[in-house]
């Protein structure tokens, strides 16, 4: 029987990281439920002590998932891991994961402390942690710049306090493949008590190289993954899962393992990632890009339709991508409306339903066909979609080649109705004046970007912005075949992850 590479999911927690991507409790949960769902063993939910905001997260995930672990992350210090055992203990599997550095750098410069210093901490810490449950990781952050033997040494200190995992992250995606495959392999030979644990791997991607990394590390003896949906995280990312999990599914030879991830769940996961944080999936990313299993080329084309193995190493639907897309219009029903989003994962309330139907009905009006992309926006957007303080009710855009562009815009702001025009040098700049002199929000517009959501000239444009106020920077979406309106919906969107942020501050990457 082939051995089990644990899959450790910290989408909710390195990938909250990526600048713009943080997440609201709901959202966490929205989250959660889908990567349950797709099988990954755990997920790592937030980092408790950090703020307010990651504490009730963890907690409302831990409520939620049974068949995945729940992680909180802490400091090796008694308060961040009562503070981590606090949100998760009630999950049906909880797990405390303690880090701290183990790099004469970070001890020196960071931490301040001995090499002594640290092993004794990471001990108490583990021990400490172990009290509590036994279900407790260890991350020897920097371990891929750590001395190879005090790196060995801390693990075997560790797994005698009782972790069952230690994990050995390439925090700044340093490592090259065949040096991090030698330092796995060394690990494995030099921690003598390393078959009471799981050696784990955990790596950034700023060379580009964290799927390549975890790969080799997989090769030479790890038997866990921590990685992100569409490989979020912080700077240039983590190790994304889809790579990982494919690489195993697609080259069975070269890597005798098996994960517990139901592939077909991929796609609808990374979407739905994609659409909560805002952040586009590149085109041409691997396994869940626009062009992953596109052939444009005229030879590739034929090549795939006499036999799709001539250029097609994987099948798209392995992944849930399927080609008969093509679903409903507005002729089509209620039940067959539920019965076709239960399908792409959305099991919905009745009172749900009802919303979702609704705006179908109103898509499918401008829209002939509507597809699973516009279904997912829609419910996304426009009803699972959380308590917002500022919703937009009515916009009248004027604007031409004569005309100077104006913009009526009625909003409710806290649940109270108001109204307000505004100008500018297009209709967008128009909308966008008109609602942050409603909302008297100052942000600035950081970026704004639009993109068709799926092919054809009625296809709804999907917008995205990223907004700054201050020191807090948020990502807003919004999707409507109406590209102003798709643009309104996208700056309102901004601005409501805006206000979670300021009440709501994020953790610092300094409190890592
Ligand atoms: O990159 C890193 O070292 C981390 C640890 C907290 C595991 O995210
Ligand atoms: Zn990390």
């Amino acid at each position: 029987m082939k051995e089990k590479v644990y899959i450790f999911d910290t989408t909710l927690r390195d990938g909250e990281q990526s600048p713009g991507a943080s997440m609201n409790t709901a959202e966490k949960v929205r989250i959660a439920t889908q990567l349950e769902k797709l099988g990954v063993d755990a997920i790592e939910a937030g980092f408790p002590a950090s703020s307010e905001g990651d504490f009730e997260g963890v907690a409302e995930v831990a409520k939620k998932v049974v068949n995945s672990e729940v992680v909180a992350l802490a400091r090796a210090s008694d308060h961040d891991i009562d503070r981590a055992w606090k949100a998760v203990s009630h999950a049906a599997r909880p797990k405390i994961h303690v880090f701290l550095a183990t790099s004469d750098i970070h001890m020196q410069y960071k931490l301040n402390m001995s090499r002594e210093e640290v092993l004794k901490s990471a001990v108490d810490a583990v021990k400490y942690a172990c009290s509590l449950t036994d279900n407790v990781e260890f991350s020897a952050e920097d371990g891929s710049r750590s001395d190879p033997d005090f790196l060995c040494r801390v693990f075997e200190a560790v797994i005698d306090a009782g972790a069952r995992v230690v994990n050995l992250p390439d925090t700044v995606g340093y490592a090259v493949p065949a040096e991090f495959g030698d330092l796995v392999a060394y690990v494995m030979k030099k921690t003598p008590n390393i078959d009471k644990a799981i050696l784990s791997v955990h790596c950034h991607n700023d060379l580009g190289l964290a799927t390549a990394n975890t790969m080799a590390a997989i090769e030479n003896g790890a038997r866990q993954a921590e990685v992100t949906i569409n490989g979020i995280g912080e700077r240039a990312g983590n190790t994304s899962l889809e790579e990982v999990v494919m690489a195993i599914n697609t080259r069975p030879t070269s890597f005798p393992v098996t994960t517990g991830i139901e592939t077909t769940r991929i796609y609808r996961v990374s979407r739905l990632v994609s659409m909560i944080t805002g952040i586009m999936i590149q085109p041409n990313k691997a396994i869940v890009g626009a062009n992953a299993f596109a052939h444009e080329a005229g030879i590739h084309q034929h090549g795939v339709l006499q036999n799709p193995m001539t250029y097609e190493i994987m099948k798209p639907e392995t992944i849930g991508l399927t080609s008969n897309r093509l679903v409903m219009g507005k002729h089509s029903g209620k039940h067959a409306l539920r019965d076709h989003l239960k399908n792409i994962g959305y099991d919905l309330s009745e009172e749900e339903l009802k919303q979702v139907f609704k705006k179908f009905k109103e898509l499918a009006d401008k829209k002939r066909v509507v597809l699973d992309e516009d279904l997912e926006a829609l419910v996304n957007e426009r009803v699972l979609r959380t308590a917002d303080i500022y919703s937009l009710t009515y916009l009248h855009v004027t604007a031409g080649t004569t005309v100077m562009p104006t913009a009526t815009v009625k909003m409710l702001i806290d649940g109270s109705e108001a109204v307000c025009t505004g100008s500018g040098n297009g209709p967008i700049d128009a909308t966008f004046d008109a609602i942050s002199r409603l909302t008297e929000t100052r942000s600035s517009l950081l970026r704004f970007s639009v993109n068709a959501l799926t092919g054809g000239t009625d296809a709804q444009g999907e917008v995205t912005v990223r907004l700054k106020e201050d020191d807090f920077i948020a990502l807003g979406r919004g999707a409507d075949p109406d590209i102003i309106t798709a643009s309104a919906y996208a700056y309102v969107n901004g601005l409501n992850r805006l206000e979670y942020l300021k009440n709501n501050p994020p953790r610092k990457a300094e409190s890592l």
